[in-house]
């Protein structure tokens, strides 16, 4: 099927991880989605509008630059009868994908599409399941920068044969990881290769296609974690939603995703934000706004913007997440869903940067002590500290911040350099 040796050469590595030579993927993608804003209710005014309000709010000048249409663009109605091909919704998009692309390219920043695995989007429009060559050359002819592909209306021949537990990782981290394992004849056997899965290879037809279009197309994975996707997900795309769990697989070129932010959205408290945006960026996700910027508040505006947190996300130098290192009101390493993990840390080229969370319902007292830190090194107990909402310096510290936190709030420090306290 490839006749070019580039292209073959490039598959061959793309089986170790989905490297492109041009570095997109490298770091995982800054942008916004249309989905948790407008649902299937969108346009291209309301597309535009938002590239628009991406340069005037500041997102593009702080590195955001991806401008998502999710699910429902297409034509309800099919693909054209005889060439097969996907139609963009002509009330919807009368400058059609193409026109609404070269608009938003001319303000400098990219454009992202959505389609589904299967033999529908989520909202029952054209999916691409026996179409990936087709519509990846529509995309790469639209001038489509970033794919994103569901796990809708899988057909009966594409099911996996084993549906539930990941035994390896259930037997290092317990059993809350999809399902207790042994249970069901379901369940796949120990040491089952899940890149042999047909999830896998619904995934890997759509990566092969969108890597033989002359341009590249960020491949974002959103098969919901399933079928083990931190086993083969480097391989096929750049970043993959994750079912939940703490276990950051994440690394330069592949990234966990832990769905669209919320910020903006619903009943999330100003502190709520805070921490949602914090987690999201510490534990390098890639940050799709899913908002009306129009009526965004300032103060969301600047969470978002939050400048030791993107640069933390967007480290050139250290591909890790943060992790947790003590979890605070429950015992360490315990799972609850409710009462996650609350001191983090993670590694960067400003500094450490270290987060403790008040997950109760009332404010509470959060201490972070440099000697518990897993990254910072032991000889020292003082340290140059900012904080990074207020972008304050906090001077030399030592050993550690002691500080009241609001219910569901995340405080947040960059630690630097070893220090003599005055
Ligand atoms: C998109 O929707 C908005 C709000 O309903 C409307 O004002 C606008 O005219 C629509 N644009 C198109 C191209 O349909
Ligand atoms: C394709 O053909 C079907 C059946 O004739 C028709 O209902 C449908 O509208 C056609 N679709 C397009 C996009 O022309
Ligand atoms: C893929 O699906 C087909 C059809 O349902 C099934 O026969 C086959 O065993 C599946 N393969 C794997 C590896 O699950
Ligand atoms: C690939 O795209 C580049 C940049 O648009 C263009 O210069 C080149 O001619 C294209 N190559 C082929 C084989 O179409
Ligand atoms: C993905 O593959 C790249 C390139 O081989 C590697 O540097 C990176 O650590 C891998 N990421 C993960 C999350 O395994
Ligand atoms: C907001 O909170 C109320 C009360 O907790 C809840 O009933 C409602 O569903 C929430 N709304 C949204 C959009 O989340
Ligand atoms: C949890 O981890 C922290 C940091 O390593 C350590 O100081 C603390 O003693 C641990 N607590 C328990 C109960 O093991
Ligand atoms: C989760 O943690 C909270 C706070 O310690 C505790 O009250 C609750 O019982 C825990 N839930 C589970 C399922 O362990």
């Amino acid at each position: 099927m490839y006749t070019s040796i580039s292209l073959a050469a490039l598959l061959v590595r793309a089986v170790a991880a989905l490297v492109l030579e041009d570095g997109v993927g490298k770091l995982h993608a800054l942008g916004w989605n249309s989905w948790n804003a407008f649902g299937c209710n969108i346009n291209e005014t309301k597309v535009i509008a938002a590239a628009n309000q991406m340069i005037a709010l500041g997102f593009k000048d702080v590195g955001y630059e991806y401008v998502n249409i999710d699910d429902c663009w297409a034509a309800k109605t099919g693909r054209d009868n005889s060439t097969g091909q996907i139609i963009p919704d002509p009330a919807k998009f009368p400058s059609g994908i193409k026109g609404v692309a070269d608009r938003i390219h001319a303000l400098g920043l990219k454009v992202g599409i959505y389609g589904s695995a299967g033999t529908q989007t989520c909202g029952g429009y054209p999916a691409q399941i026996g179409h990936e060559q087709l519509d990846a050359a529509a995309f790469a002819a639209w001038g489509i920068d970033y794919f994103k592909y569901d796990n809708c209306y899988v057909p009966d021949g594409w099911i996996d044969t084993y549906t539930a537990c990941v035994p390896d990782q259930w037997q290092k981290y317990g059993p809350y990881v999809n399902g207790p394992c042994g249970v069901s004849a379901s369940d796949a056997p120990i040491g089952y290769d899940w890149a042999s899965s047909n999830t896998s290879h619904r995934y890997n037809i759509m990566r092969d296609a969108l890597l033989a279009q002359n341009r590249t197309i960020l491949y974002s994975l959103c098969e919901w974690g399933q079928a083990n996707v931190q086993q083969w997900g480097n391989a096929t795309g750049s970043s993959w939603r994750i079912s939940g769990g703490i276990n950051p697989y994440v690394n330069f070129w592949g990234h966990n995703d832990a769905d669209m932010l919320e910020v903006g959205n619903g009943n999330l408290t100003l502190a709520e934000t805070r921490s949602h945006f914090a987690f999201w960026a510490a534990m390098k996700s890639p940050l799709i706004i899913g908002t009306t910027l129009e009526s965004l508040p300032d103060t969301h505006v600047n969470i978002l913007k939050n400048k030791y947190l993107l640069s933390f996300s967007q480290d050139q130098v250290h591909g890790a997440p943060a992790i947790p290192y003590k979890w605070g009101t429950n015992p360490n390493w315990t799972f609850n869903a409710t009462h996650p993990a609350e001191y983090w840390s993670g590694k960067s080229t400003r500094g450490i940067l270290t987060l403790a969370l008040n997950g109760l319902d009332t404010s509470a007292t959060r201490e972070i002590l440099w000697g518990e830190i897993p990254h910072l090194d032991t000889d020292s107990d003082a340290f140059m500290t900012t904080d990074i909402w207020t972008g304050k310096s906090l001077g030399c510290r030592k050993g550690g911040i002691k500080t009241v936190v609001q219910s569901h709030d995340t405080v947040g420090y960059l630690i630097g350099e070893k220090c003599t306290p005055g």
